[in-house]
C-alpha cells in the first residue's frame, strides 16, 4: 500500500485557464499571485471591481443563507446550472445553486488569504456544497472566505442577517447544549453563544466504553452533559491543506487504523498503522453528514468520493501581509500556488526516527519560506550631492517600512526553527519521544516542511485543555484513574476519549499552520484570540523566554503563513 503523497496533477490547468484569460503562464515568481489562482469565471469580475472585496462578498452570501430556505430534497433534484429539466428556469433553483466560490484573496486583520484549487475553479455542485437533513452542508461550517472553518465575525454576520436562522444555528451541536431554547432571538444568541463568541461548535461523546477511568463529575455551564454525553466545544479543523495531515480530527478520531497497511508509526510496538487519508476523508465525510446535518441516511460512495477528492484540491495560505506586501515578492516562497507544490509524506522530517524515506535526520529548518527577506537591501542610495566642501557624508537610507516588515517575517522564521525550549511534562512527547528532542522548537512538533502540521499519527498534551486555562463557558470534567485512584480535571479529555487510555487525556493533533491569519482564534477550544495570544501561551507553558522583539517577530512570521 502506498504512502500518503501528494500527487500534483496541477498548473497545467490553472496555467491553461491564466492564459485564456490573457495572462502569462510563465510568470509564476511574479509579485502578485492572486490572478493565477483566479477561476476562469472570476477574471471579468476582477476586471471591473476590487477582487477582494467582490470575492467577501460572494464568499459571505455563500451556501449558508442561500440554502437555508431549501429542503435537502428540493435541492437534490436541481440541477447545476439552475435550470430544470425540461430548461425552464424556475426561481427556486436559482436560490438553491451556491453562487461561484471566487478564488481571489479575502481580506483578513493581517492581510490577505488565498485558495488555489489544483482543479483550476471550485466546483460548488460537488456534494460538499450540498444541504443535507438538518438543511447544513459542510460549507455550513467550512466557509471558502473563513479559511475553510468558520469565525466570530462572519458567524455573527450570519445570525444577524438571518435572525438566527441560518442552518449554521442548530440546536444538535451549534447550540451550548441541544436542550437550550431557541424560541425567541434573545434565546438564540444565548443558545449560539460559543459560535458567536469562539466559532465553536458542540462535540457530543459518549465517555468510552472499557475507559481506563470514571467521570466523577461534570461541572457544566448548560446543565446538559453528563457520562452519557460529554459536551466538547472545538473549533472546526479548515478542510483546506487536508493532504499534509497525518491525523484527522483534533482528537485523531477519524485516523482510521488498518493493520494491513504500510502506513505505519515507526519504532513503536505494538505497531500502530493507519488508512490513507482519503479512506479517512470518505468516512469523515459521512460522519459529518450523520452528525452535524443530522442526515437520515449516509452518503453514497461516489459522494463520500467527490467530496474527499474536491477538499484534496484545496490549498490555503496568506498572500499578503499589511506591511510586508506579497508574500511570494522579493524571492519569498509565501501563498497556496507554492504550497500546492510542497511535498508530503507520512513521516516526512520525523524528529524520532528521522524522515521515513530518506533516513535523513530530522531537520529542524522546517519553514524556509522567507530566508530571501533576510537581507534585503535598502533601497538605492539618492543621488550623492555635489562635491563641496564641508559637506556631511550622506546617511545611508533606512530600510523601507516594507522591508523592515518583511525582515521581521524572517526572523520570525528563524525562530520558530531554532529557538530552544524544555518541552516538560508533554504527553505523547516527554513519555514517548527519544531524550534529547526534549529541548526543542517550535518546529520539533510542527514538523511537516514548510506546513507545521505533525507528519506521524502522534498527539500531543500541551496543556491547552488543563484547568488552569478553563474558561467559564467551557465545562470542566473530573476524571479518575479506576486503577490509582489519581484525578484529572480537563475541559477535554481528547483523544482519550476515543481511547480510554488515562495516558492520551488532554492529546491533541498538532495542525498545520498555513492560513493561520484567517482563522482565529485558536487551538482546539478557540482559547486564543489572536496570534500574539498563541505565542505568550507558548512563552508561559514552556518558560521559553522571548524578548519583546522576538515574539512581535514570531507572530509577524505566524502571521504570514
Ligand atoms: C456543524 C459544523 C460542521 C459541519 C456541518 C461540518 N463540519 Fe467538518 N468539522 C467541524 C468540527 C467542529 C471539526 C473538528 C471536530 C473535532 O476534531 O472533534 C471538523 C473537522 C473536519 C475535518 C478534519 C480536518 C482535519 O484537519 O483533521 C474535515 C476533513 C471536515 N471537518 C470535513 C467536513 C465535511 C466534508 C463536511 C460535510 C460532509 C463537514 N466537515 C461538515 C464542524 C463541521
Ligand atoms: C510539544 C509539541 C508542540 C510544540 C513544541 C509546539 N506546538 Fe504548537 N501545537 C501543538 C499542538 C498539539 C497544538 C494543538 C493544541 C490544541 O489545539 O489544543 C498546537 C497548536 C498550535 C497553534 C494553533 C493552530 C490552530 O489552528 O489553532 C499554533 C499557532 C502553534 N501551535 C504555534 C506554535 C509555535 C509558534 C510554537 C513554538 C513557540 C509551537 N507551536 C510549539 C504542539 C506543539
Amino acid at each position: 500500500m502506498h504512502q500518503r503523497a501528494l500527487r500534483l496533477p496541477l498548473l497545467l490547468l490553472p496555467a491553461a485557464v491564466l492564459a485564456a484569460c490573457g495572462g502569462g503562464a510563465t510568470d509564476t515568481a511574479a509579485t502578485d499571485a492572486a490572478p493565477r489562482a483566479l477561476q476562469a469565471g472570476a477574471m471579468a469580475r476582477a476586471a471591473d471591481t476590487s477582487a477582494a472585496a467582490d470575492a467577501s462578498a460572494n464568499i459571505s452570501s455563500n451556501v449558508g443563507a442561500n440554502t437555508s430556505a431549501n429542503t435537502s430534497a428540493s435541492a437534490a433534484t436541481s440541477t447545476n446550472n439552475g435550470t430544470t429539466a425540461n430548461g425552464a428556469i424556475t426561481a427556486a433553483v436559482l436560490v438553491q445553486s451556491p453562487p461561484p466560490v471566487v478564488l481571489a484573496p479575502v481580506p483578513n486583520a493581517d492581510g490577505a488569504s488565498l485558495t488555489f484549487s489544483t482543479a483550476g475553479t471550485v466546483d460548488t455542485s460537488n456534494p460538499f456544497f450540498q444541504p443535507f437533513g438538518n438543511g447544513r452542508s459542510c460549507a455550513s461550517c467550512h466557509q471558502p472566505g473563513n479559511g475553510w472553518t468558520i469565525t466570530p465575525a462572519g458567524l455573527t454576520a450570519r445570525f444577524n442577517s438571518s435572525a438566527g436562522l441560518d442552518p449554521v444555528f442548530r440546536p444538535v451541536d451549534g447550540a451550548v447544549a441541544p436542550n437550550a431554547p431557541v424560541a425567541t432571538l434573545d434565546q438564540k444568541r444565548l443558545a449560539y453563544s460559543m459560535l458567536l463568541t469562539k466559532g465553536l461548535i458542540r462535540v457530543g461523546l459518549p465517555m468510552p466504553a472499557n475507559a481506563e477511568f470514571t467521570l466523577v463529575k461534570a461541572d457544566d455551564p448548560y446543565h446538559y452533559a453528563s457520562a452519557a454525553e460529554l459536551s466538547l466545544f472545538r473549533r472546526p479543523l479548515p478542510s483546506t491543506n487536508l493532504p499534509f495531515n497525518a491525523s484527522v480530527m483534533w482528537d485523531g478520531r477519524e485516523t482510521l487504523t488498518d493493520a494491513t497497511s504500510a502506513i505505519c508509526i515507526k519504532d513503536v510496538r505494538p505497531a500502530r498503522c493507519f488508512a490513507p487519508l482519503d479512506t479517512d476523508l470518505r468516512h469523515q465525510a459521512n460522519s459529518a453528514v450523520r452528525g452535524h446535518a443530522e442526515a437520515a441516511q449516509d452518503l453514497t460512495a461516489d459522494q463520500q468520493r467527490q467530496i474527499a477528492a474536491f477538499e484534496q484540491t484545496l490549498f490555503t495560505a496568506q498572500s499578503s501581509a499589511t506591511a510586508a506586501g506579497s508574500l511570494s515578492d522579493a524571492g519569498a516562497l509565501g501563498g497556496p500556488q507554492l504550497l500546492s507544490q510542497q511535498g508530503f509524506y507520512f513521516g516526512i522530517n520525523d524528529p524520532q526516527s528521522g524522515d521515513y524515506r530518506t533516513g535523513a535526520p530530522f531537520n529542524r529548518n522546517v519553514m524556509n519560506l522567507y530566508a530571501a527577506w533576510r537581507n534585503l537591501a535598502p533601497p538605492a542610495p539618492p543621488a550623492p550631492p555635489p562635491a563641496g566642501r564641508g559637506q556631511p557624508a550622506p546617511v545611508p537610507p533606512a530600510p523601507s517600512t516594507q522591508n523592515q516588515a518583511r525582515a521581521a517575517i524572517a526572523r520570525g522564521e528563524q525562530i520558530f526553527n531554532n529557538k530552544p525550549f524544555n518541552v516538560v511534562g508533554v504527553a505523547g512527547f516527554n513519555n514517548e519521544l527519544r531524550l534529547p528532542l526534549q529541548r526543542a522548537t517550535c518546529a520539533t512538533c510542527h514538523n511537516a516542511p514548510n506546513v507545521g502540521s505533525h507528519s506521524v499519527a502522534r498527539l500531543f498534551n500541551t496543556g491547552t485543555a488543563a484547568a488552569n486555562l478553563r474558561t467559564p463557558d467551557l465545562p470542566l470534567y473530573t476524571l479518575r484513574n479506576n486503577a490509582t485512584g489519581e484525578v484529572i480535571e480537563t475541559s477535554d479529555p481528547g483523544s482519550a476519549m476515543e481511547s480510554g487510555k488515562w495516558s492520551d487525556i488532554g492529546r491533541f493533533k498538532t495542525p498545520g499552520l498555513r492560513g493561520l491569519a484567517a482563522r482565529a482564534p485558536y487551538f482546539h477550544n478557540g482559547s486564543q484570540r489572536r496570534i500574539e495570544d498563541v505565542v505568550r501561551f507558548y512563552d508561559t507553558r514552556f518558560r521559553i523566554g522571548f524578548s519583546p522583539q522576538e515574539a512581535a517577530d514570531l507572530a509577524a512570521f505566524l502571521k504570514a503563513l
